[in-house]
């Protein structure tokens, strides 16, 4: 009967030790895994991209990279933000200024809302060429199969001349 206890105990006490033991080994393959699931400070330092504006001419269009993505940064001029203003024919109709901080500045994830492609800017606004959607210059779809206009990340004017994307 006595050796039948002691079995019990020991049969508790490895029991005990397996579950501290495995328990631990657990924690410790989780703890760096879940830390390499964090963001990389390269890839934090990408969740905001500073934009110089004084080198972009009125009429002339920068690319930047955020996130991944290109965004596209057009000083538009007088005569493109007067024919952003209307939306006829607009597919996706949303206010030119409601996409806009200064009318003068359009800033768009340039990424078409079709499939993906990039699109060029050609004439006034843009052209998707792999299946022939287009933007006008307030970034607006005027022609499918695009369903959506390109979208406008957040981002706000940190100076007369510096542009913040990332951040409203
Ligand atoms: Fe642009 Fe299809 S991906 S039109």
């Amino acid at each position: 009967m006595e050796e039948v206890l002691n079995d019990g105990n020991r049969r508790n006490f490895l029991l005990k030790l397996t579950t501290v033991v495995g328990g631990a080994g657990v924690a410790a393959t989780c703890v760096p895994f879940v830390a390499s699931m964090n963001p990389s400070t390269d890839v934090l330092a990408k969740a905001v991209t500073e934009v110089d504006l004084s080198g972009i001419p009125p009429g002339g269009m920068h690319t930047v990279a955020w996130q991944g993505q290109p965004v596209f940064v057009l000083h538009r001029t007088p005569e493109e933000i007067a024919a952003s203003t209307a939306t006829n024919g607009v597919i996706d109709p949303e206010p030119d200024a409601k996409r806009v901080i200064k009318p003068e500045w359009l800033v768009v994830v340039g990424v078409c809302t079709h499939m993906g492609c990039v699109p060029n800017k050609e004439g006034p606004g843009w052209i998707c060429h792999c299946h022939g959607s287009q933007y006008d210059d307030s970034g607006r779809v005027i022609r499918g199969p695009a369903p959506k206009n390109l979208a406008v990340p957040p981002y706000h004017f940190s100076s007369e001349n510096k542009l913040v994307i990332g951040k409203a």
